[in-house]
């Protein structure tokens, strides 16, 4: 099977449990909601990325990986929301990418994300608060998103291909992937029911 057909049905219960998780609708509810969950979502994603990005070696098998940064995008749709985007706290728990295979893993979840994105777009349309300007993270790459996963999904088998014994780890990562970000966003919200007046500012 093509890696990316593994990564699919091996990671299908991950995707499903950070659903779950994350609980979209209840996030919809209210401005608050749609700005916890972008505060929750640049905790992971900030570090995350810095960490990706931090050598240019992914660039070799990804030459746009530098357009794939959403961080920047978390950041706008926070300010637009009333939020202070700067000083949050950051997930300590990231899945550790040390490898391309484990980059390119963590690299398939992030850039699903904008798959699901397109739903979660639909999903904000009615909610004033969570578009447009507080719904840059979601659309991602706009009209793009599907020849941005199609370019993505060829460079993944092209990796694929040329390391054949690499396939374990790219899932692998994935998997750690989608199950840190689903534990630091449970973290979060222990940490809101918690606390009464909690803030996710230092
Ligand atoms: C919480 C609400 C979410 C919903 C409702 C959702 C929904 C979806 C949907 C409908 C697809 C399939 C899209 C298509 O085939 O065109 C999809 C794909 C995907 N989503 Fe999500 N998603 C959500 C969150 C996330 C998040 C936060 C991530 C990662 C951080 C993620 C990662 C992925 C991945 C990796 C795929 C691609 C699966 C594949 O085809 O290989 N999703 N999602």
């Amino acid at each position: 099977m093509a890696l990316l057909g593994r990564l699919r049905t091996e990671t299908a219960a991950s995707h499903r449990a950070l659903e779950e998780c994350v609980d979209i609708a209840a996030c919809l509810s209210t401005r608050e909601e749609w700005l916890w969950l972008h505060e929750s979502f640049l905790g992971y994603w900030a570090p995350l990325e810095a960490l990706l990005f931090s050598s240019s070696d992914l660039e070799r098998w990804l030459p746009d990986a530098g357009l794939r940064r959403k961080t920047a995008l978390l950041r706008l749709d926070i300010d637009s929301l009333g939020g202070i985007s700067q000083h949050l706290t950051y997930c300590q728990e990231l899945p550790p990418l040390a490898s391309i295979a484990q980059k390119l893993g963590c690299l398939y979840v992030l850039e699903g994300s904008t798959l699901g994105g397109q739903r979660i777009t639909q999903m904000a349309a009615g909610c004033g608060y969570a578009a447009p300007e507080a719904g840059r993270f979601f659309r991602s790459y706009g009209p793009q998103v599907g020849s941005m996963w199609k370019t993505f999904g060829e460079r993944l088998e092209a990796y694929a291909l040329a390391d054949p014994d690499s396939h374990e780890i790219v899932v692998g990562s994935a998997f750690e992937t989608f199950t840190r970000l689903s534990s630091w966003v449970a973290t979060k919200k222990t940490e809101r029911s918690r606390h009464v007046g909690y803030s996710p500012y230092h």
